[in-house]
């Protein structure tokens, strides 16, 4: 089967997973070494492509990606306790409370690989998050270079997750109909199963929608008052999102 629309065209970055792509080892956040020291996040609602763009903009400078969801979800199949803790506000579609995620990622900032920058894929989530992570940056000495806001209207999201299918053994992401696998179920990278994500079901969906513009919208305003802010249309081809991503980031280049 050909590649999709939304993908056609470029031969580069055709696999949305650094692993499959051969871009970096599993848990490296190494890629193309710029030697930029970059603090980024990027907001957007649910499918907006937060994850998807993160990987790129992660390789791109050489920097890890931090996807709170991510290692919730990571805790979630290790059954940790924080897995426990977080499991049933990830399935209502609900944040996990503030004091469990902060905790999670001021661990996650100490570790080596995250002291020359990091691009944060799903926090901060709300104002309050926003500040504290202020905070902790500034403990640091240090504080956020950019946050990068991906614009996706509803109707696009939706369609989004509802057809997102993720690889259990190496996390591709996959597409039902836009980026389908070959073999129904499977990922053709490393033959892995392919699950459908337990937040991803339409009530769920909605739910994730609302949360988002009441408690994570606001954050726009909020950098953008710091003039932090660049918004970048994340509709259309990920190459041409991509590119779109790194050319608002470009001045922060090594
Ligand atoms: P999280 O994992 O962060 O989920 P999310 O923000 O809802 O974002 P998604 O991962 O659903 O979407 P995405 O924007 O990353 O899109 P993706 O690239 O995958 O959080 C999950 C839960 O964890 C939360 O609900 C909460 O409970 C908890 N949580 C996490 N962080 C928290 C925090 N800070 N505080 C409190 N709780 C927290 O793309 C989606 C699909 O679209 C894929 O199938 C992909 O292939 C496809 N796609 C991507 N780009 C395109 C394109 N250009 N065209 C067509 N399809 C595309």
């Amino acid at each position: 089967m050909g590649r999709p629309a939304w993908q056609a065209g470029r031969s580069r970055l055709v696999c949305s997973c650094l692993v499959c792509s051969g871009v970096a080892p599993p848990g490296s956040g190494a890629g193309i070494d710029r030697g930029a020291s970059v603090r980024l996040v990027l907001v957007g609602p649910p499918g907006a492509g937060k994850g998807t763009q993160a990987q790129f903009v992660a390789a791109h400078f050489a920097i890890p990606k931090i996807s709170t969801g991510d290692i919730f979800r990571t805790n979630v199949s290790q059954g940790t306790s924080l897995g426990l803790s977080a499991k049933r506000y990830m399935d209502a579609g609900d944040l996990v409370p503030d004091e469990i995620t902060v905790a999670m990622v001021r661990d996650r900032l100490a570790e080596p690989d995250a002291s020359d920058g990091f691009v944060f894929d799903g926090f901060p989530r709300n104002v309050r998050q926003a500040e504290i992570l202020d905070g902790i940056l500034a403990d640091l000495g240090t504080k956020l270079d950019l946050v990068l806001e991906l614009v996706a209207d509803d109707e696009e999201v939706i369609r989004r997750l509802s057809g997102r299918r993720t690889c259990r053994t190496c996390g591709h992401i996959w597409h039902s109909d836009f980026d389908p696998s070959s073999r129904e179920g499977f990922c053709d990278h490393c033959g892995g199963e392919l699950f459908q994500r337990d937040d991803d079901l339409p009530n769920t969906i909605r739910h994730r929608l609302d949360v988002y513009g009441e408690q994570t919208a606001p954050l726009v305003a909020f950098y953008a008052e710091r003039g932090i802010l660049v918004g970048i249309d994340a509709t259309g081809l990920v190459d041409d999102i991509t590119d779109r991503a790194i050319d608002a980031l470009r001045h922060l280049d090594g």
